[in-house]
C-alpha cells in the first residue's frame, strides 16, 4: 500500500509518461473513468491499472518510479493470485465442481487496478467509483484503512468498514454466469470523504481473453435451463466498457430467456 501511495504522491512530471486516455495502452494512469470526455459527472479518482500476467513480460511496462514499485508489486501480485486461487478452490468445492475447476484458462489472467481518491471538497456532488459489479471472476481488494466502499443489499447501500490488513473478496460477473446465478456478483461503489486521501488496490482474477464462458452443465438444475449463452471473455469486456459497467445492462446481451 505504501508503494501505491508513493506512486500517487510523485510529482506530475514523474507520472506523465504513464498518463493516457488510450484504452489500448495496457499500463496507464487516468482520471475518473475510461469515458472522461463523454460522462455526465466526473468521478473523484485517479486510477492506475496494468496486467500482471505473464509477469516476466508485463513487468517491463509497469511504472519505473518509485524505484521499488516493480519488485514489490511483482511479489504482491504472485501472493494475491495464490490467495485468489485458494478461494476459487474452496468455491469450486462448495459448488460440487471438484478440484481445479477454476484453474487454467478461467483464472489465467490478472489485472491490478489501483485507485486513489484525493480528499473531495463536497462528497455529496460525486462518487469515487460509481455502482458496478466487477467484470472478472474474482476480486481481491485491499481497501486500506479509510472507509469508502459500499455494497448494495436489500435496496440500500451498506458501508463496508475497513479491517486492518484484511481483504474484501468480490464475486465477479463471470462467477455468476458460470454458476448459472447460484453465486451472485456483488454490486458496489465507493464514496469519497473531505478529510483524507484514500488508496485502494483491486487485484482482478480474469479468464483469458479467448476463454469461452458459459454456465457449467453440472450447475444447471434439472428444472432449470442455462441463463446465459456461451461467449468469449473479451466479448464481455468490450460490452462492459461500452456500458460503463451498468449493472442492469451488462449481462443482457448474454442472457437466455427460457
Ligand atoms: C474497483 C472497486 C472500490 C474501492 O476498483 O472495482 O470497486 O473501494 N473499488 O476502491
Ligand atoms: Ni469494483
Amino acid at each position: 500500500m505504501n508503494v501505491f501511495k508513493e506512486f500517487f504522491e510523485l510529482p506530475a512530471e514523474d507520472k506523465v509518461s504513464v498518463y493516457s486516455n488510450n484504452l489500448k495502452r495496457p499500463c496507464r494512469l487516468y482520471t475518473s473513468s475510461s469515458n472522461y470526455d463523454h460522462e455526465n459527472v466526473h468521478l473523484w479518482r485517479d486510477n492506475l491499472r496494468h496486467p500482471c500476467h505473464p509477469l516476466e513480460d508485463c513487468i517491463k511496462i509497469w511504472p519505473q518510479k518509485p524505484t521499488r514499485y516493480r519488485e514489490i508489486v511483482a511479489t504482491y501480485s504472485i501472493e494475491a493470485k495464490k490467495l485468489g486461487l485458494r478461494i476459487l478452490e474452496l468455491l469450486s468445492e462448495g459448488l460440487g465442481l471438484g478440484s481445479g475447476f477454476f484453474g487454467d484458462k478461467l483464472s489465467e489472467s490478472s489485472l491490478l487496478s489501483v485507485n486513489h481518491y484525493p480528499p473531495c471538497p463536497d462528497p455529496s456532488l460525486t462518487l469515487g467509483v460509481s455502482r458496478h459489479c466487477d467484470p472478472n471472476l474474482l476480486t481481491i481488494l485491499h481497501q486500506g484503512d479509510e472507509y469508502g466502499l459500499q455494497g448494495f443489499k436489500d435496496g440500500e447501500w451498506i458501508g463496508v468498514e475497513p479491517l486492518h490488513n484484511a481483504f474484501v473478496v468480490n464475486i465477479g460477473h463471470q462467477l455468476q454466469i458460470i454458476s448459472n446465478n447460484k453465486l451472485k456478483s456483488a454490486e458496489h461503489r465507493a464514496v469519497t470523504n473531505s478529510r483524507v486521501a484514500r488508496t485502494t488496490a483491486a487485484f482482478f482474477i480474469n479468464p483469458s481473453d479467448d476463454c469461452v464462458i458459459e454456465p457449467d452443465k453440472s450447475l444447471i438444475d434439472t428444472n432449470e435451463s442455462p441463463a446465459y449463452r456461451p461467449f468469449q471473455f473479451k466479448e464481455f469486456l468490450l460490452n462492459y466498457s461500452s456500458l460503463m459497467g451498468n449493472p442492469e445492462k451488462c449481462l443482457e446481451p448474454f442472457e437466455l430467456h427460457a
